[in-house]
This record gives structure tokens, C-alpha cells and sequence, in this order.
């Protein structure tokens, strides 16, 4: 059994996802420790709590640098043994002081397919944005670990997602969660948790 934690900045649509996953017997090895939000008003807090499961408010305003921040992240998750983070819409940088701690236990999802549409700037609507603006046929959704970088880590699982003539950017957003990221993310905490995802040489082999 691992002991994860799900980081959220939203409305947790993708900490959902898992929790149902979880409630449906599909993540037998995964034990859902706690969840932590950044923003008060964060709806995956109160999905937490309905869940049963510890919800952990540790406001970004509260610390004066990111680095104060991610050394405080850091020893809570500690503190709680935490074998896995997951990253479901947490809009905060973790630097290296979080992943030197976590090395290949922190994942993330992101809902492009990496390297278009990553890096700095790009998330929430702005992706969708982008990619409309790019007109590119097809996008998708990507779960990977995380290391120093903005969308820079071992890629784990990719999904594509087609896009359509008359898609807005939320149509476009509403459909790469429900067709690829709510998919993704629970089989990637399920491969984790299983001890199927090797990283060697900067890439994820699965076994
Ligand atoms: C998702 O699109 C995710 O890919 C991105 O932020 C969004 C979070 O949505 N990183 P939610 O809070 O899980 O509903």
C-alpha cells in the first residue's frame, strides 16, 4: 500500500476522478492520505472532506517566498510518510527543495500533449487557447513526473484528443478532461502504485 497526496489549487474535478476510482476498487494498492490546497477557496478541499479524508489548507499567502512555501510543503508530506504527490490542477511551483525530497514521486498532470503547449504560462484555459489559436487537429492530455523544470519531467501516459471545428477554448477544456485527463491520472497512480513505472534516462519505461 502507498500513501499518497493530492495537491490542489481548483475544483478538483482530477482529485475526484481518483477518489471515484478508488470508491470503484480500481486503486486497491493506494491509501488517499490527505489532500492539500493552497487557496482557500479550493472546491477539492471540500471533495476531500466529503470523501472522509484529511483536507489541508496552507494558504500561499501565509509565506513570503515560494521556496518559504515549498520547505513548509515539504515537511508536512514528510511528516505524513507520503510515498506518492499527486498534482491535480496545483498552481503553485514546486522547486527543487520539494522535488530533491519526492525524486520520481511527484506526478502531474497536464492537458496538452508535452512539449506543445507546456512551460511557463501555459495552463488553465490559456493551453486550450493556445492550441485553438495554433489550429492544430489534435491535442490531448499528459501525465508526467515532475523534476526542476516547467513540464520538463518523464513522461508516464499520453492520451489524444480530437479537436473540432466549432470548439471555444472551455469546449475544448470540458472535453480533454472527460475524454483524457480523468482517465489518465487515476492509471497513472494505478502504475505507481503497482511498481510499474521505471524512469531511466530521463524516460518512463513501464513494466
Ligand atoms: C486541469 O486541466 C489540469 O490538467 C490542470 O488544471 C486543471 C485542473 O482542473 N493542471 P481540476 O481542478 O482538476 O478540475
Amino acid at each position: 500500500m502507498i500513501r499518497a497526496a493530492v495537491l490542489v489549487s481548483g475544483g478538483g474535478t482530477n482529485l475526484q476522478a481518483l477518489l471515484d476510482a478508488k470508491a470503484a476498487g480500481k486503486l486497491p494498492e493506494v491509501e488517499f492520505v490527505c489532500v492539500v490546497g493552497n487557496r482557500r477557496k479550493a472546491y477539492g478541499l471540500e471533495r476531500a472532506r466529503m470523501a472522509g479524508i484529511e483536507a489541508i489548507y496552507l494558504p500561499t499567502v501565509r509565506f513570503e517566498t515560494n521556496e518559504a512555501y515549498n520547505i513548509a510543503l515539504r515537511d508536512l508530506l514528510l511528516e505524513k510518510k507520503i510515498d506518492l504527490i499527486v498534482l491535480a490542477g496545483f498552481l503553485v511551483v514546486l522547486g527543487q527543495t520539494m522535488v530533491d525530497a519526492f525524486p520520481n514521486r511527484i506526478i502531474n498532470i497536464h492537458p496538452s500533449l508535452i512539449p506543445s503547449f507546456c512551460g511557463d504560462g501555459f495552463y488553465g484555459l490559456k493551453v486550450h487557447e493556445e492550441a485553438l489559436r495554433r489550429g492544430v487537429k489534435v491535442t490531448g492530455a499528459t501525465v508526467h513526473f515532475v523534476d526542476g523544470g516547467t513540464d520538463t519531467g518523464p513522461i508516464i501516459l499520453q492520451k489524444a484528443v480530437e479537436i473540432l471545428p466549432e470548439d471555444t477554448p472551455e469546449s475544448l477544456q470540458l472535453r480533454v478532461m472527460q475524454q483524457a485527463e480523468w482517465k489518465l491520472l487515476p492509471e497513472a497512480v494505478r502504475l505507481f502504485s503497482e511498481g510499474k513505472l521505471i524512469v531511466e534516462d530521463g524516460r518512463v519505461r513501464e513494466i
